[in-house]
Formats: C-alpha cells, sequence, structure tokens
C-alpha cells in the first residue's frame, strides 16, 4: 500500500526549509524504491518544530521535527516509512500536549488534509455546513449565526449576525461579502494558516455569507506580503468553481455566489474596513468616516458584509454542528473557540485554538512554556500593534473580549507577543507612535499629527528632558487620540503607550542627562 508522508507547504514550514526537505525525500524515496506519496499539507501550528513532517501509519499518523534536507537519508533509514523511531521521532502526532490540549473547531483540519483536494475536503466533513444552508431560507441561517455568539475575529468583536442581518434587511441591486485577508497586526498568522492549509473553509464560509445576505459575490482581499496564501485561495476558488461549489448554481441550488481573489499593495491601516473598500475599488486606501456603514453602502456604494477570515471560516461548523454546538464553548460573551496565536520570545510558538476563557499566564507560561531566552517574562503584547502591554500581575485576565477591556487591552485579532525582561517599554511606547505615524492615512489630525509629536515625546523623555512633564504631555496627546481620531489606528495607539507607562514606570524614568553627565 502506498504509504502517505505529509510535508508542510505553510509559509512558516517553508521559511524553515520545508521545501528543500520535501526535495529530498521523493529523491530519497525513488532511489530506495520506496512507495510512497508526499502530500504538502498545511501546518499544524507547532512552529517551533518546522518542517514537522508526518507519516501515516496503522496507529495513526507519527511526526518528526524539526527535520532538515540532511536529516532524511537516516530517517528513511530508520524506517519513516513505517513509523520508526528515529532521534526526531515526536511519537503520535495527535498526542503531542501541545496539539491535544486545543479545541479545534475551526482548525479543525489545517495540517491534517490535502489543502487542494476537494475530496480530503469532504471526507473530513468539508462542505457540511453550505449543504446545511442551502436548505435553509436566509433568515434561518442568520439566525443560527447570532444564536451561535460568534464575534468578529477581525479584531472589533462586533456579532456576526448582527452584520449580517443589516445586510440581509437592506435592499440593493448587488451585494457584496467581502473577506477581510490583510492581517496586519504583528505576530498574528491564523488567517494565512487557514487559506494555506484549508482554503475551502473559508470559501464555504463566504458561500453561506452570501445565501445568508443574498450577496452574488465575494472578494478575499489578501496582503501582497502572503504569495503562498493568493496561490493557494485562487487554485482553490478554481477547483470549486468547477465542482459546483462556487458559480451560478451553488451545489446545485437556487442560489449563486462567485469569489475573486484580489491582492493588497501593503498597508496596514488597509485592513480598516472602509479603507480595504476603498483599496479594493482602486482608490487610495484611506478611511471612509461611518456612516454610512459598509452594510448599508459599502462596496461599490452597495451593502456589503466585511468580515476577517477566521469569522468566515468559523461559520460553516455552526451550520453544521448546530449554533448551541459552537456556543456551548467558551464564557460570558465570548462564545466558541478563538485561535490564539503565540509569538515573540517564547519557547512554543505558534497557533493554539481553545475555548475562550484560558488565562493569559496558562497561555504564556504553560501552553507557551515561557520565553525563548530563559528569561523572565516582562510584558505580553495582546492583540497587535494597537494591544496593550500586560505585566504579569494581570496574568490572571482571562481570554474573554470584556475582562481584556476592562483590563485597559483587548483581544484584537489574538496574536500574543511575548518580551523577556531585557525589553525596554520605553522604545515599546515610541515604537508604537512610530508605527502610527508610518501607517497613519492621514485623514484625521489627532492621529496623523498626534503619533509624530508622541514620537518627539518620547523621545524627550528618554534623554531625562523635563520627564515629569513630557510623561503628562504623553499622557495627554494619548487622551486626545483615544477620543478624537476617527478609526481605531490613532483611536487604539494609546494602549500600547499607556499601558507601558503604567505598568513599567521604571522605564519611563530614566536617568536626567545632565545628572548622568555629572
Ligand atoms: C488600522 C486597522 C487595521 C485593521 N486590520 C485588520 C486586518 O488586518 N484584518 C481584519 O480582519 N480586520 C482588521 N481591522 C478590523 C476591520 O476594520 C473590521 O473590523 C473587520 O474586518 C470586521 O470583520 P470581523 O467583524 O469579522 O472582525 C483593522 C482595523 C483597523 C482600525
Ligand atoms: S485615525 Fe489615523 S488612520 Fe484612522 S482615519 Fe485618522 S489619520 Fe487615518
Amino acid at each position: 500500500m502506498t504509504v502517505r508522508i505529509f510535508v508542510p507547504r505553510d509559509a512558516a514550514a517553508l521559511a524553515l526549509g520545508a521545501e528543500r526537505v520535501a526535495k529530498a525525500l521523493v529523491g530519497e524515496i525513488e532511489a530506495r524504491g520506496i512507495d510512497a506519496t508526499i502530500v504538502r499539507n498545511g501546518s499544524r501550528g507547532l512552529h517551533w518544530l518546522e518542517p514537522m513532517i508526518e507519516v501515516e501509519t496503522a496507529e495513526g499518523r507519527i511526526a518528526y521535527g524539526p527535520v532538515k534536507a540532511s536529516d532524511v537519508a537516516s530517517l528513511l533509514d530508520a524506517g519513516l516509512a513505517t513509523g520508526g523511531n528515529h532521534a526526531l521521532c515526536l511519537g503520535k502526532t495527535e498526542e503531542l500536549p501541545f496539539l491535544k490540549s486545543q479545541t479545534r473547531l475551526t482548525f479543525a483540519r489545517c495540517g491534517i488534509v490535502d489543502p487542494l483536494s476537494l475530496a480530503d475536503y469532504r471526507a473530513h466533513d468539508g462542505l457540511k455546513g453550505l449543504e446545511r444552508a442551502v436548505t435553509l431560507t436566509p433568515a434561518d441561517i442568520v439566525a443560527h449565526v447570532t444564536e451561535s455568539g460568534l464575534r468578529g475575529r477581525g479584531g472589533a468583536g462586533f456579532p456576526t449576525g448582527i452584520k449580517w442581518k443589516t445586510v440581509l434587511d437592506t435592499a440593493g441591486a448587488r451585494k457584496y461579502i467581502v473577506c477581510n485577508a490583510d492581517e496586519g497586526d504583528s505576530g498574528t498568522f491564523a488567517d494565512r494558516m487557514i487559506m494555506e492549509g484549508d482554503p475551502f473553509v473559508l470559501i464555504e464560509g463566504m458561500a453561506i455569507a452570501g445565501i445568508a445576505t443574498g450577496a452574488t459575490k465575494g472578494f478575499v482581499y489578501i496582503r501582497s506580503e502572503y504569495p503562498h496564501a493568493i496561490a493557494t485561495m485562487t487554485q482553490a476558488v478554481e477547483i470549486a468553481h468547477k465542482a459546483g461549489v462556487l458559480g451560478t448554481s451553488v451545489l446545485g441550488s437556487a442560489h449563486a455566489f462567485d469569489i475573486e481573489i484580489r491582492t493588497g499593495a501593503g498597508a496596514y491601516v488597509c485592513g480598516e474596513e472602509t479603507a480595504l473598500l476603498n483599496s479594493l475599488e482602486g482608490k487610495r486606501g484611506i478611511v471612509r468616516a461611518k456612516p454610512p456603514l459598509p452594510a448599508h453602502k459599502g462596496l461599490f456604494d452597495c451593502p456589503t458584509v466585511i468580515n476577517n477570515v477566521i469569522s468566515l471560516a468559523s461559520v460553516p461548523i455552526i451550520l453544521d454542528k448546530g449554533p448551541i454546538y459552537y456556543k456551548d464553548f467558551g464564557m460570558g460573551r465570548s462564545r466558541g473557540t478563538i485561535p490564539i496565536q503565540i509569538a515573540g520570545n517564547v519557547r512554543h510558538r505558534g497557533l493554539y485554538e481553545a475555548a475562550f476563557g484560558l488565562t493569559l499566564g496558562q497561555i504564556v507560561d504553560d501552553i507557551g512554556g515561557g520565553t525563548a531566552s530563559g528569561r523572565p517574562v516582562k510584558a505580553v503584547q495582546v492583540g497587535g500593534p494597537l494591544g496593550a502591554y500586560f505585566p504579569r500581575a494581570l496574568f490572571d485576565t482571562p481570554f474573554d473580549y470584556e475582562a481584556f477591556a476592562a483590563k485597559d487591552g483587548l483581544i484584537g485579532h489574538a496574536g500574543i507577543v511575548v518580551f523577556d525582561d531585557t525589553a525596554d517599554m520605553l522604545k515599546q511606547a515610541r515604537f508604537a507612535m512610530e508605527f502610527c505615524a508610518v501607517e497613519s492615512c492621514g485623514k484625521c489630525t489627532p492621529c496623523r499629527i498626534g503619533s509624530t509629536r508622541g514620537v518627539e515625546v518620547a523621545d524627550k523623555i528618554a534623554q531625562g528632558i523635563e520627564p515629569e512633564k513630557n510623561r503628562e504631555l504623553l499622557a495627554d496627546l494619548c487622551n486626545t487620540m483615544k477620543f478624537g481620531s476617527l478609526c481605531a489606528l490613532g483611536g487604539f495607539t494609546p494602549y500600547p503607550v499607556m499601558s507601558a507607562m503604567t505598568h513599567f514606570p521604571d522605564d519611563f524614568s530614566p536617568a536626567p542627562m545632565v545628572e548622568a553627565a555629572e
């Protein structure tokens, strides 16, 4: 029987040499006359073990990693094709603690299936949600999504069902589904992993959104820095079209839905929904004032659902297993699961999907295994470049939208970046202001001017120039940006700045320059 060996084609695995490993495997397998095929799967999300290869055996899949091309010969000598033992053998994939303790709903297939095999997708429960959706009325589909408690995973946490209902209830000659795959937050990669590892789940989620709201056309706006995701999504859309999953009659129903892939030119602000719509329309990516909401007047002035990749990719399982199944996971008003992306100075970097409610400490210490440097954790930035820095004192905060907001933080797209005790939080605060100044679309004054002034004030504090007065000025500036900015780029930059200043005051009190010189 032909053995299946899985070598990820996920960008993170490729960056760590997966292509060389695949080539070496093909060569050695041929030379040794082994009856095996190589499947290029997505990543399982254990990035510190990439490239992690797997072999299918009667007992389940056996994992090996991190594998280099130079390891391939010895792996085959050790009986890789039958799951043989080797120094790089990690045991059964499903038994790896990092994977075993997860609740994978959205990422259920990622790393398991061949991303571009629709047959494999179907064999692993794919298309069940869409099959159910075509039997329901649009209002029923929207009710399912509302009932599930799903909230937008792009950052704002807005209830997805309410957004869909607004579009359903708004008349329009055409309606659109726009998938936000700009994924600009630092330390985030969940969107990319899904698009590369299980693209059909996103296509299925978008088709369900189309049927639910009366939209017949979808766009996936993917950042240009994701060439592999763009290639995989483009091929997957073609395959789905040929198979009748997309097109004039979705799964043979009376509903039409098609998808186009579009590439962003590379601006953080183009992840903001209205700037994204401008960019999609071929205009400069600047923020539009709201109202009107995109749900009323979005792409080409038509009613538009704009959702993050993970929001849309979470819909198929809700339709398949029912809203209560999904809603049963989580805590408070944060229902279902959240794919947490663990990055920065941390031992176990990767993607960890779990029900809402784990504490930050559990994520960083237990799951992440502490810092990669072995030094104490100083701070964790949660929610991308606009997210707050949390000190160890706040590690009991549960991963929940409201709990983070109560501590002046945000979950955002659920990326966490870990810093050890060598981090200088004043420098991080300056970086937040600098990032805002570089990425600002320039439309409103508090963000455009405020961020540049913020960099200057941070520099003065660093130089010991009137530190107390300048700390007050920085706080005042943050207040102006928070309440005076048109969008969350300027409005949320104060979160990393103020959290750094509040929780790490020592870093904002460098020795005065004059005294230091004496
Ligand atoms: C500066 C800025 C950048 C953003 N970048 C992204 C992004 O890369 N991806 C994303 O899904 N949402 C991003 N958002 C949030 C979107 O504006 C919007 O809330 C989201 O696409 C809605 O989808 P959801 O409800 O499914 O989360 C960004 C917001 C701001 C203010
Ligand atoms: S806050 Fe910044 S990015 Fe947002 S509209 Fe104003 S200038 Fe543009």
